[in-house]
């Protein structure tokens, strides 16, 4: 293949000076199989692999407990999160790549296996009619729980407190 492509040519992106405009989409790969939802060796290794890409997006992680839905997917709100997330932003940076983390809270796509029996929160009480993807297997959908403007508030500084653990993890891998 041409070096010439205009695929393979550098970019500029706000402060970031990215070596390609191939970029990875956010893909879910349910391995952080352990007690806290922690980024470990196999995340290290798959990033790692794959950080001649211009740009990774991480899978979705979870900012809080309470934002999870799909079976061992890392979360980065616990210290631990952070601490793993390090070790696979270090590695990406040593190959010369770059890493995004997606943030995320599924909401209605939660299922109360996740949550000891409780429904999963959402903005409105609306089941979506689909699977979700639990630690038992495939299950329908509930109807969630509309959350309350205090959940709300919440959530909001679920994600901030998820941002700022991104940043930290940025300026000291
Ligand atoms: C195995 C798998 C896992 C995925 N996980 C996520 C995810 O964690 N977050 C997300 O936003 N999209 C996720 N996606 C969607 C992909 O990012 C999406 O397919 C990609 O952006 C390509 O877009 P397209 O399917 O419209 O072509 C996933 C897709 C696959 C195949």
């Amino acid at each position: 293949m041409s070096t010439k492509q205009p695929l393979l040519q550098p970019i500029k992106v706000g402060d970031l000076e990215l070596s390609n405009r191939v970029w990875m989409a956010p893909m879910t790969r349910s391995r952080a199989a352990n007690e806290g939802n922690v980024p470990f060796d196999i995340h290290v290794n798959y990033y790692k692999q794959r950080a001649s890409a211009g740009l990774i997006i991480s899978e979705g992680s979870q900012v809080s407990k309470q934002a999870v839905g799909y079976i061992n997917t890392p979360g980065i709100y616990s210290q631990e999160q952070v601490e793993g997330w390090k070790k696979v932003t270090q590695a990406v940076h040593e190959e010369g790549g770059h890493i995004f983390i997606q943030l995320w809270h599924v909401g209605r796509i939660s299922h109360p296996d996740f949550h000891n029996g409780e429904l999963p929160l959402a903005p409105s009480a609306i089941n979506p009619h689909a699977k979700s993807f639990t630690p038992k297997g495939f299950k329908e959908t509930v109807t969630p729980k509309e959350m309350t403007i205090a959940e709300i508030k919440q959530t909001v500084l679920d994600f901030k407190n998820a941002a700022k653990n991104a940043m930290e993890v940025v300026l000291t891998a």
